[in-house]
């Protein structure tokens, strides 16, 4: 007699372990491709080009196997994620859409005041899986604002990825999934990052030197 198959039920999805960070140390050493007005403002290299393209293929690897082949949407938060999402979405082979939003915090300037949407979201994300992607995790407001707002919106699970995260900054407790690199307290210019809107071009992390702070 044939025997009955009993299905197992699925064992219930593990959450994506966090990535740990690789920590990178400073090299003080600039391409001769730099040029000099820049070089004279940058202390140390944190990323490398290619750290930050083999970085990047790990995230977008581990992104991919989680996500899977269910319809997703990865939002962007403008402007500085601007080159990092350029390069992560392109590691994802499965079903993606890519949408962007737009805070900025409006306060007394250097206290991050209320945050503010300079750019709605154009997709719907309801029902959707979203990950939130940012250049940098600081104090944390910006992330879990926009977090947030994507579950007000009724997505339906929502994780967060940063290329860079500096702990020690952190204001407002957040989780996120998947981190570049983790960094200390340094002011980061570079593949997206401004100081002034300036130093975003280059293709590499760097460290400004407090000389080029004005
Ligand atoms: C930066 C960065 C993050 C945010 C992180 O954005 O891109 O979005 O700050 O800081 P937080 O964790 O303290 O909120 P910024 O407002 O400088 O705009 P930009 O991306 O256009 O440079």
């Amino acid at each position: 007699m044939k025997k009955a198959t009993v299905r197992k039920p699925a064992a219930p999805k593990s959450p994506p372990r966090p990535t740990v960070a690789a920590e990178v140390p400073v090299v003080a050493r600039l391409s001769p491709r730099v040029p000099p007005r820049q070089r004279a403002a940058i202390g140390g290299v944190v990323a490398s080009p290619a750290q930050i393209r083999r970085r990047i293929h790990e995230l977008g690897r581990q992104i991919q196997q989680d996500f899977g082949n269910r319809e997703w949407v990865m939002v962007a938060v403008l402007s500085g994620s601007v080159l990092f999402v350029a390069d992560l979405i392109r590691e994802i082979e499965g079903p993606v859409k890519l949408d962007f939003v737009g805070v900025s915090s409006y306060g007394d300037g250097t206290q991050s005041g209320e945050l503010v949407y300079t750019k709605e979201l154009k997709l719907d994300v309801a029902g959707r899986d979203v990950l939130v992607v940012d250049d940098i995790l600081d104090t944390g407001r910006t992330l879990s604002a926009v977090i947030g707002r994507m579950k007000a919106l009724g997505a339906r699970r929502v994780r967060s990825c940063v290329l860079l995260d500096k702990p020690s900054r952190r204001v407002v407790k957040q989780r996120v999934e998947y981190v570049g690199f983790r960094i200390p307290d340094w002011f980061v210019i570079g593949y997206g990052l401004d100081y002034a809107e300036r130093y975003r071009n280059l293709p590499f992390i760097g460290v400004l030197r407090p000389e080029a702070v004005k």
